[in-house]
């Protein structure tokens, strides 16, 4: 059933939110001393080449990190998130880039732990050889949805959970809202990320609502629901329309980071007249 190889999608559109997101929430974290703990229940190859007949097949990238790099405008939040990606490249050509456990081994202090779960076989492979020997980081090739309640809470009561499904079947958007669920139940105070795509289908259209009934319930300190609409559907009615990410527990900060920095994303990654974004909070 794995079909879904994210290296086909390295540094979309999608990918570029979700980064700047990611980045950012870290930032935060590593603004204090207490060391925390980041938790990807769907962590991918970490990296990916650029240059890979995966890659180059949709060369997805061109409409994502590539329409960013060499903008001497940048608000500040892009700036930093397109350094990190220029720093996996060695400060030359964008030739790889970095999944989200590539911006952890950036932005994480040795005091902080990672947990990264794969169910893929290669792509656990390649993630091992890359992190496998970080200290105090596991690499596990199992279901993400299954394994999160056993890392809950974490030691230092800090930490952040990323769940990034593939969405590649649907009982994943009921698993979803399940696992961000069992995290709050388990560490209330937690920062879970949570991304999905922007698709016509009802259980995509969906989710945000059953996210932020979930976060109302369990949350202590509210959540912030961002997502950036790039294209319109296909006749049919298909196609990836842009994406969201959904933050329980987010930084206090992150609201107006990205309210500095979604227009003009829109403006670089949009793809039709109709290009949008959304952004909403509820803090408590
Ligand atoms: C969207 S990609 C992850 C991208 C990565 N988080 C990043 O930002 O670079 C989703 C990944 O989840 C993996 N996967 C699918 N179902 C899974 C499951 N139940 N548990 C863990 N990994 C899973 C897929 O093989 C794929 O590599």
């Amino acid at each position: 059933m794995l079909s879904y190889r994210h290296a086909f999608h390295a540094g979309n559109h999608a990918d570029v939110l979700k980064h700047l997101v990611l980045t950012q929430v870290l930032l935060h974290m590593a603004s204090k001393d207490k060391p925390y703990t980041l938790i990807d229940t769907h962590a991918g190859a970490g990296g990916y080449s650029l240059e890979g007949r995966y890659a180059q097949k949709k060369a997805e990238y061109k409409h994502g990190i590539a329409r960013l790099l060499g903008r001497h405008d940048l608000p500040r939040p892009l700036r930093d998130y397109v350094a990190w990606v220029q720093q996996f490249n060695g400060g030359g050509n964008l030739e790889q880039y970095p999944g989200s456990p590539g911006f952890a081994q950036m932005l994480l202090r040795p005091q902080d732990r990672l947990r990264l779960f794969e169910l893929h076989p290669t792509d656990h492979r390649i993630l091992h050889a890359y992190l496998g020997k970080r200290p105090d980081t596991q690499v596990t090739q199992a279901d993400g949805f299954a394994a999160l309640k056993g890392e809950l809470p974490p030691p230092s009561r800090r930490g952040v959970v990323l769940i990034d499904p593939s969405y590649e079947i649907k009982s994943d958007y009921g698993r979803t809202v399940g696992a961000l669920r069992e995290a709050l139940t388990r560490f209330a105070q937690g920062v879970v990320i949570v991304w999905y795509p922007q698709l016509l289908m009802l259980e995509s259209r969906q989710l945000p609502k059953r996210l932020q009934a979930t976060a109302d319930r369990l949350a202590t300190k509210g959540w912030l629901h961002v997502r950036m609409t790039v294209q319109a559907s296909d006749e049919r009615g298909f196609g990836l329309l842009g994406s969201g990410l959904f933050v329980v527990n987010p930084p206090h900060v992150l609201h107006n980071s990205l309210r500095g920095v979604m227009q003009y994303l829109v403006d670089v990654l949009g793809q039709y007249d109709g290009a949008n974004y959304l952004l909403e909070q509820r803090a408590q």
